[in-house]
Order: structure tokens, then C-alpha cells, then sequence
């Protein structure tokens, strides 16, 4: 979908439809001169008695000769309860409701927002985010239905030129973007999407946004010493790969960097210690965090923020075979820490502690945030709408969750606990790389924590929010990319 921005009379506007949100009680259309203008027909037209401000209500009204015929009612509910998440969502429901209808053309005027909560700058954003999630019909794998229409523009209209809101626009594109970018790598198939695929994707990102980066491959790794990440990648066909992305704007490049670190497990089979078959496939999607960095990456330098930023992700695929790594293995990771391996299915902090190794070793981070869909335990713990964030920094924290907070991506603090830190003892190595099931998602941040040590570090765990189990307006079933538009925020607030 193309944005535009109209400016002039509203009398010059042209679309198929225009989109009025509207709060209870609010007199927008006996108030608002620009619709008047534009659709001179619309109090007395007839339908126009039967719209109801309720919350996601959406009303038709039909009118006028020629020029503007149509206007979209979408009532937003009671000011009191307003929230940008209800309009999110009502913008979402908006855009499906115009697509039953085959239109091609949306328009919604900025003075529209204007006096709703929030601020016109912070609703267009969130308007022009919404409506690109809800618009996506992305499905490679599948025959083109010829019943499926999407908008093709999007008409912002405003009297004259205003770059911050153009701006604000196009940072709601951009987080769209990253987010779709996100979901469209977490729903591709293993068998579409293997560690090396996952590389050629990240390096022709990287092309098209002008990112340096690099791959390592399995020789590069064993020359780092990684056999934490080497250990979970050699019970499969498909050989592990480690990307790194690194960005810096020109005032930037001698400062130190922020570090993002993706989980990138292109499918967990759970290794020996294999899972239950019921939604196994959904481990399809355990690359979800790294797709989230890369997705991030992409837009932080589409929109050259100024800052360095290097993203690496480490891919794997977890699987079961005669070459696999045992339960009761010892490897030693890239920090020369030996670590026990008991379950084998706790295969992303292995590959995550060699990423951190990595960054620590090469980059100087100024602090390290990891993002991973990590533990069953953290979904059973927060739910399918909420993401753990693990950190013992205090300024990471607020960051993250100003961050989340200012696009729905709810994160909620949970422990780094020291007190812990013994369930992690091996008795044969330098440390064990689970505990006991009680506390899986915080022994999990513990383990992460040991190696990153003394750097700044913060861990988000979305194994209960990667994955929808039912459609919603901004969302179809599957992955939601929970994340990238966090991380892309958390980056766009400014150096730590
Ligand atoms: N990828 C899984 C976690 C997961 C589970 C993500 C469900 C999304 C949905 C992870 O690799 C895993 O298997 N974790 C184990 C850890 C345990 C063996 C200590 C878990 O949570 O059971
Ligand atoms: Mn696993
Ligand atoms: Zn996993």
C-alpha cells in the first residue's frame, strides 16, 4: 500500500472512501469544515442517523452526485476509555471491512485526529502502522486468490505541506514494515528457511539498507570457539550460521555500540531430548527473535538514526540424529566456560551465550539486549499478550518498556536473580546450562546473564507472544512478530 499526502481544499479530495473515527459524543461532523466541504451531502444523507460511536462500530454512508460517495464511520467508544491500543485495532478492522468491499482507495483527514487523545502526530503514526499490518495478505506458498483485495493507497490529507507530520507517517510505515518483515521470516517453513537461507536473506537486506555485514560459517565459528552454538547445530544437514549486522551513522562509528542479539533457530525439534509432536511446527517460527533484529536493523537504517547498532543473530536448526549432541554432553563455549548440556532442548541460550561471547569479544558493547523465544516457562507465566524482560540495569528497563509501552508490545519486569545462581552448577563443568522446570524463564535470563557479565544486558523472552493462535485485526494467525517494532523503538529513543 502507497502513501500520500494530499494537501488542498478538502473539495479537492478524491478517493473511493473517507475515513471518520469518531468518539461518543463527539459532534465531529457538524464541526469539522473540511468534511463538510468535501462531502456537502453527509448530514442529511439518510444513513447518516444510523451511525453509532461504539467501539469498532463501522457504518457506511452513501451520498452526493459525484466527487466523494462514500464515508467509513469507525466509532472509537467513550473518550474516557480511549486507548491507542483501541485504535489501533479500529483502524485494523477499518482497513478489513474496506477490503470486503473491493476499494482501492482510503483517505483520512489529519484534522479528523486532531481532537482525538493523543495528538494528531502520535494517532497518524499509529494509523498508517495499523492499517499496513492490516492490509497484508502476504502468503508466498499459496495460489493467488482472486477474492482478495487490499487497498493500494492510502491518502493522508492535510490543508498544507507539514514535514513532522509526514515524518510521523512514515515512522509508522517503517515500524509496519519491520514488523511484517518480522512475521513474513518467522512464517516461512524450515524447509523454506534453513540458517543458510536465513543468512542470504539478512545479507540482501543488508544490501538494499546498506548495512556491512558478515557471515560466519561453521569453520569461522570453530576458529571462535564456539562449540555452545556449534553443539546445537550438528544434528542437522543444514550447517549453523552466525550473522552480524553492523550499523553506525557517520558521527557515530568510533562510539560503542548497542548490541541486539536474535535467537535464529530455524526449527527446534528439541534435538535428543525431542518434543511432543502436537504444534511442533510452530518451532518453525523459533527464529523469531533474530528475525526481529534483522527486521529492526533494517529500518534503523532506512531511517539513518544516529547511532551504532550492530544486530547479530545466531541460526541453527535443532534436530534429533545420529551426529547430535547428547544430553550429558560438555562443550566449551567461546568465554572458555565449560557447559553441561542436560536437556538438549534448551538449545537457545547455548546458541544466544556464543552471540553474546561474540559481541563481547569483537564489540565493546555498551550493553547488550537479547531477544528470544526462549522458554516454555515464560509463556506459561505471562500469557500469550505479555513478554518477560529480564534485566538487573535499571535504565534498560524503563527504556524497554517506554519502548513497548509506545506500541502495544506489552513487557513485563521478572527477575535476574544471583540467589539462583547455584541450580546452575554442573558437577563436571563450569556451569550447567539448565536448572530445575520451577523458574525455567529466570534460570534461562540467568543463564544469558553469566556470560554477559559485567556488560550492560537485558534479555526479552517471547516464547507466549511470537505466535497468534487466533486471527485478530492486526494480526493473522501465526507469527505476530512481537518485537521489532520494540526494538526499533527502544533504538529510536536515543543513546543509552
Ligand atoms: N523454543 C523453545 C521454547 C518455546 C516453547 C517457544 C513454546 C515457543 C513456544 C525452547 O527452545 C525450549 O524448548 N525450551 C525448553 C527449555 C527447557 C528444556 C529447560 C522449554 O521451555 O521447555
Ligand atoms: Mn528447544
Ligand atoms: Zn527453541
Amino acid at each position: 500500500m502507497e502513501l500520500c499526502f494530499h494537501h488542498g481544499g478538502a473539495e479537492t479530495w478524491q478517493s473511493d472512501i473517507v475515513l471518520v473515527p469518531i468518539l461518543d459524543g463527539s459532534d465531529i461532523v457538524s464541526t469539522n469544515t473540511e468534511l463538510d466541504n468535501a462531502c456537502p451531502w453527509l448530514r442529511t444523507a439518510p444513513g447518516y442517523q444510523d451511525v453509532s460511536p461504539h467501539k469498532h462500530r463501522l457504518h457506511m454512508v452513501y451520498g452526493g452526485q459525484e466527487g466523494l460517495c462514500r464515508v467509513l464511520f469507525l466509532g472509537l467508544g467513550k473518550e474516557a476509555d480511549f486507548s491507542l491500543d483501541i485504535f489501533r485495532e479500529g483502524i485494523g478492522k477499518a482497513v478489513a471491512f474496506a477490503n470486503t468491499y473491493a476499494f482501492s482507495h482510503m483517505l483520512c483527514s489529519v484534522s479528523l485526529l486532531a481532537s482525538l487523545p493523543f495528538g494528531k502526530h502520535r494517532l497518524l503514526e499509529e494509523l498508517v502502522y495499523a492499517a499496513h499490518l492490516a492490509n497484508d495478505v502476504y502468503a508466498p506458498l499459496k495460489k493467488a486468490d482472486p477474492n482478495t483485495h487490499t487497498l493500494q493507497t492510502l491518502t493522508i490529507a492535510h490543508p498544507t505541506p507539514d514535514p513532522l507530520l509526514e515524518k510521523a507517517a512514515h515512522k509508522g510505515a517503517h515500524a509496519a514494515s519491520a514488523t511484517l518483515f518480522a512475521r513474513h521470516l518467522a512464517a516461512m517453513p524450515a524447509n523454506h528457511l534453513s540458517p543458510v537461507h536465513f543468512a542470504h536473506q539478512a545479507v540482501s537486506m543488508a544490501k538494499r539498507a546498506h548495512i556491512p555485514c558478515s557471515v560466519l560459517d561453521e569453520q569461522n565459528m570453530r576458529q571462535e570457539g564456539m562449540e555452545a552454538l556449534l553443539a546445537v547445530g550438528q544434528g542437522s544437514k543444514n550447517p549453523p550460521r552466525l550473522i552480524v549486522l553492523d550499523y553506525a551513522s557517520p558521527n557515530a562509528q568510533d562510539q560503542d555500540p548497542l548490541l541486539l542479539i536474535g535467537k535464529g533457530i530455524c526449527f527446534d525439534a528439541g534435538g535428543i531430548s525431542l518434543k511432543p509432536p502436537a504444534k511442533m511446527h510452530e518451532m518453525k517460527s523459533d527464529m523469531s527473535g533474530a528475525a526481529c533484529v534483522i527486521a529492526c536493523m533494517e529500518q534503523v537504517a532506512k531511517e539513518g538514526l544516529d547511532c551504532h547498532v550492530v544486530g547479530i543473530v545466531a541460526c541453527a536448526e535443532n534436530l534429533p540424529d545420529g551426529n547430535a549432541v547428547r544430553p550429558g554432553d560438555v562443550v566449551r563455549a567461546m568465554n572458555g566456560d565449560t557447559v553441561e548440556i542436560i536437556n538438549t532442548d534448551a538449545e537457545g541460550r547455548l546458541v544466544l551465550c556464543d552471540a553474546i561471547n561474540y559481541a563481547k569479544t569483537h564489540f565493546h558493547p555498551k550493553a547488550i539486549v537479547d531477544i528470544a523465544t526462549l522458554t516454555g516457562a515464560c509463556a506459561v507465566a505471562l500469557g500469550d499478550a505479555i513478554a518477560g524482560l529480564f534485566t538487573k540495569h535499571a535504565l534498560l528497563r524503563d527504556r524497554l518498556l517506554a519502548a513497548g509501552e509506545l506500541c502495544g508490545q506489552y513487557l513485563w519486569p521478572m527477575p535476574i536473580w544471583e540467589g539462583y545462581r547455584q541450580k546452575l552448577n554442573s558437577d563436571v563443568a563450569d556451569i550447567c546450562h539448565t536448572g530445575p522446570r520451577q523458574g525455567g524463564a529466570s534460570i534461562a535470563a540467568l543463564f544469558l546473564a553469566h556470560f554477559a557479565d559485567k556488560t550492560p544486558f537485558a534479555h526479552l523472552d517471547i516464547a507466549g507472544v511470537d505466535w497468534a493462535e487466533h486471527k485478530t485485526a492486526l494480526c493473522p494467525k501465526g507469527p505476530t512478530g512481537f518485537g521489532a517494532r520494540t526494538l526499533l523503538e527502544f533504538v529510536r529513543g536515543g543513546s543509552l
